[in-house]
C-alpha cells in the first residue's frame, strides 16, 4: 500500500493543532516538516489548522516565513512551492506565555475565531513540544481556560519525553496529568515507535511463519540492540542533555521500547491496549544481566577530545553549555535478562551513545551456534571473522540509517574445499518498494490526530521502564561516579566490550550501509 493509496481513506479534515514551544527546535525540524508532508500527500486536508504557541513576539506572516525556511532544509524548493500557499494559509501564531494563566484567554479567542471561520468543529491535539517543566503547568492553565473537555475526541495532548526524570517524578506527573485529562487523551510520544523499520518488526515477527518459532531461548544465544550517534551535543542542547545523560535521553525509552517489540509474545489482537499489555510483561519481567551491584551490569561513558578523519573534535565537557566538571553519561552499555519462560537465560545487551563512528540503530538477534563444527576450515575476511562467535548466524533488523533486514549465514565459498564463509541477504525497505519512507512523526502525528495510540507508550509501560533503570540513575547520581572516558569516534568505553566478553560475546561492528 503507497501513501497516496491510501491518503483518502485516512483523511483528516476537521482537526486544530495547536504546538506549544513553536520557537523551539523540533517545531521547525520535525513537526512543520511532517504536517507538511501529511498535507502534500493528502492525508491532512487544508481545512485543518495549525496555530504555533509560544512567548516570542511574531506575527502570523513572520512565523510562516520561519516555518518556509525551516522546511526547504529537508524539502525540495519545488515541492514547498507547489504546495506553500495552501498550507501558509492553515499556519497560524499565537504570542502565549505558557506560565501566565491570563494568557489563555487570549489564545482561547484566537483559536475559536480561526475555527469559526473555517467551520471546524473544535476537536483539538495539543503537542507539548516544550521544556518538561511546562508540560503541567500548560496543561493546568489549558484547563482554568476552559479548554480541556475529557473527552478525547475533543482534546488530545502529546507529551513529549522526557517524561519525568526518574520513577517518582513520572508518577507525580503521571498523577497530576491523570486530574485532568483521561488516559485516552495523553499520548505520550517516543518517536522511534513511528520508524518503519521499528513498526515492522511486529509484522515480521507475527505476520511471517517462519522466524518466530525460532524466537526464543534455545534457538537465540544473545540480543544486541545498538543507538549509537556519529554527533556529539548539537548546538542549543547542551543544557537539557547535561541534566538528563545517554540513559535518559535514549535508553530509557527508545531503546528499551525495542527490546520490547523484539522480546514480547503475540498480542492476542492487534490492537493498542493488547500490544501495550505484551510490552508491558516484557517490561515488569526485565532484569539486570547479572547480580550485585550495579557497575556489574552497566557501564557509563563519556567522549574525549579526539580526532575523527583527520578533524579535531571537542570533548564532550568543551561542548557549549556543559558543566566544566559533568559526570553526565554520553553513553551507556547494560546487560538485561527477560525473566520469562521465552527469553530465561539469554542476554540482551543494549547500548547507546554520542560520538560514535557512526549513526546506526540496529536490532541484532544473534543465533546459537550449530550444534557440532564439522566444518573446521573457517575462512575469514575481515577483522569480523577473527573472533570464534563469527560463525553465529544473525538477524539485523536495521533501523537507520538505510531501514533494511539483514540475514546472515554462512555459505560454501565456491572452491575445490570446503572453506565455510559467512554472508548477508538483505532486504532494502526503500529500494525494495521504491518509495520514500514516511518520517517517524507524520506516522505518529496522524495517529494522534485519528486516535489510534497503538504506537504510544502507556503509563503503566513507562514507569515499568523508570522502574528498571532507576537503580542505575540512583548509583551514578552518587558524588564518587565517574563516566569511563572514551575516545569520540569509536564504539564506547572498554567497560563496554567486557560486558559481552566476560559471556563469551563481542559487540557487532555495525556498518549502516
Ligand atoms: C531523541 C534524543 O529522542 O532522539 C536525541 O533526545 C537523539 O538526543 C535522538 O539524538 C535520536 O533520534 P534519531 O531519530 O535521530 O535516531
Amino acid at each position: 500500500m503507497n501513501a497516496q493509496s491510501n491518503a483518502a481513506d485516512l483523511q483528516i479534515d476537521d482537526v486544530t493543532v495547536m504546538i506549544f514551544g513553536a520557537s523551539g527546535d523540533l517545531t521547525g525540524r520535525k513537526l512543520i516538516p511532517a504536517l507538511f508532508k501529511l498535507f502534500k500527500n493528502g492525508f491532512l486536508s487544508d481545512k485543518c489548522l495549525i496555530v504555533g504557541v509560544a512567548r516570542r513576539e511574531k506575527t502570523d506572516e513572520s512565523f510562516r516565513e520561519e516555518m518556509k525556511a525551516e522546511l526547504s532544509e529537508v524539502i525540495s524548493e519545488e515541492t514547498i512551492e507547489e504546495h506553500w500557499n495552501q498550507f501558509a494559509s492553515m499556519l497560524h501564531y499565537s504570542q502565549t506565555d505558557l506560565m501566565n494563566v491570563e494568557d489563555y484567554s487570549t489564545l482561547k479567542n484566537q483559536v475559536e475565531t480561526l475555527e469559526e471561520q473555517r467551520g471546524l468543529p473544535g476537536h483539538r491535539v495539543v503537542y507539548l513540544a516544550t521544556s518538561s517543566n511546562l508540560f503541567l503547568p500548560s496543561i493546568q492553565n489549558l484547563s482554568d481556560a476552559g479548554m480541556v473537555p475529557r473527552e478525547a475526541k475533543k482534546l488530545r495532548c502529546v507529551v513529549e519525553k522526557p517524561f519525568g526524570h526518574d520513577l517518582e517524578s513520572s508518577k507525580e506527573l503521571s498523577t497530576n496529568l491523570s486530574q485532568i485529562l483521561n488516559e485516552d487523551q495523553i499520548y505520550r510520544i517516543d518517536h522511534y515507535l513511528g520508524k518503519e523499520t521499528v513498526q515492522n518488526i511486529l509484522l515480521f515477527r507475527f505476520g511471517n511463519a517462519i522466524f518466530e518459532p525460532l524466537f526464543n531461548r534455545n534457538h537465540i544465544d544473545h540480543v544486541q540492540i545498538t543507538v549509537a550517534e556519529s554527533q556529539g551535543i548539537e548546538g542549543g542542547r547542551g543544557g537539557y542533555y547535561d541534566e538528563s545523560g545517554a540513559l535518559r535521553d535514549v535508553l530509557q525509552n527508545h531503546a528499551l521500547q525495542l527490546l520490547c517489540l523484539v522480546a514480547m509474545e503475540p498480542p492476542s489482537l492487534f490492537e493498542a491496549e493488547h500490544i501495550r499489555d505484551e510490552k508491558l510483561k516484557v517490561l515488569q519481567t526485565l532484569k539486570p544481566g547479572r547480580q550485585g551491584s550495579v557497575d556489574e551490569w552497566a557501564v557509563a561513558g563519556q567522549y574525549a577530545a579526539s580526532s575523527i578523519r583527520g578533524e579535531k573534535v571537542k570533548g564532550y565537557l568543551d561542548e557549549d553549555r556543559i558543566d566544566a566538571d559533568s559526570r553526565t553519561e554520553t553513553f551507556v552499555g547494560i546487560e538485561a535478562h527477560i525473566d520469562n519462560w521465552r527469553w530465561a537465560g539469554v542476554p540482551f545487551y543494549l547500548r547507546t551513545g554520542k560520538r560514535m563512528p557512526a549513526r546506526v540503530t540496529e536490532i541484532a538477534i544473534q543465533f546459537k551456534l550449530p550444534p557440532l563444527h564439522l566444518f573446521t576450515t573457517v575462512e575469514c575476511e575481515g577483522s569480523l571473522c577473527e573472533s570464534a562467535n563469527a560463525q553465529h548466524n544473525s538477524l539485523i533488523f536495521r533501523i537507520q540509517p538505510h531501514e533494511a533486514i539483514s540475514i546472515s549465514f554462512s555459505t560454501k565459498r565456491p572452491g575445490m574445499q570446503y572453506q565455510v564463509q559467512p554472508v548477508d541477504m538483505d532486504f532494502e525497505f526503500g529500494e525494495s518498494f521504491g518509495i520514500e519512507l514516511p518520517e517517524a512523526y507524520e506516522r505518529l502525528l496522524l495517529d494522534v490526530m485519528r486516535e489510534d495510540s497503538t504506537l504510544f507508550t502507556r503509563s503503566d509501560e513507562l514507569e515499568a521502564a523508570w522502574k528498571f533503570v532507576d537503580p542505575i540513575l540512583q548509583l551514578w547520581s552518587g558524588k564518587n561516579h565517574r563516566p569511563e572516558l572514551y575516545p569520540a569516534g569509536t564504539w564506547g568505553p572498554k567497560g563496554a566490550n567486557q560486558l559481552l566478553s566476560r559471556n563469551g560475546h563481542y559487540w557487532r561492528a555495525p556498518t549502516g550501509k
